[in-house]
């Protein structure tokens, strides 16, 4: 099985942006741990701060290249059309994850744009969100 996690913009000042909202670990301290709680499935990871360039990564993904996607689109959650689209046309599940609990925050984070394109949301458990979106995407029912 193959899982990708893609961080939109900001994500990778984790570590260094807001500690007390997002917590004191970088994101690439946190990806190995995670890779080795999971040693049978391939987690690949891609950041980046460009809408386009996540819409890319998720085209080349979502069409046989990997089995779901997690996402973090950061701030473009709640303004992208662009992404909600990209999402709705893959073949692979995408779960929506946020570190912090959006919806004790400003009103402006209560909107995601791609909620409902996504098989579903985990937010609010800090970076353990990841992990949860992973066994959301490998559980058999
Ligand atoms: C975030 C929440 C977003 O509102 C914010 O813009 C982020 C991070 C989170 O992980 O809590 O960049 O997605």
């Amino acid at each position: 099985m193959k899982i990708l996690i893609i961080n939109g913009p900001n994500l990778n000042m984790l570590g260094r942006r807001e500690p007390g909202i997002y917590g004191q670990e970088s994101f690439d301290s946190f990806l190995p741990r995670l890779q080795s709680r999971y040693p049978d499935i391939e987690i690949a990871y891609y950041q980046s701060n460009i809408e386009g360039e996540l819409i890319n990564k998720m085209q080349e993904g979502g069409f046989g290249n990997c089995d779901g996607i997690v996402l973090n689109a950061g701030a473009y959650t709640h303004t992208s059309v662009a992404l909600h689209d990209c999402i709705r046309s893959l073949q692979c599940p995408v779960i929506e994850v946020h570190i912090s609990n959006v919806h004790q925050r400003e009103e402006f984070r209560h909107r995601s744009m791609i909620s409902s394109a996504c098989r579903g949301v985990i937010c609010g458990f800090g970076l353990d969100s990841y992990r949860l979106a992973i066994e959301a995407l490998t559980v058999k029912m």
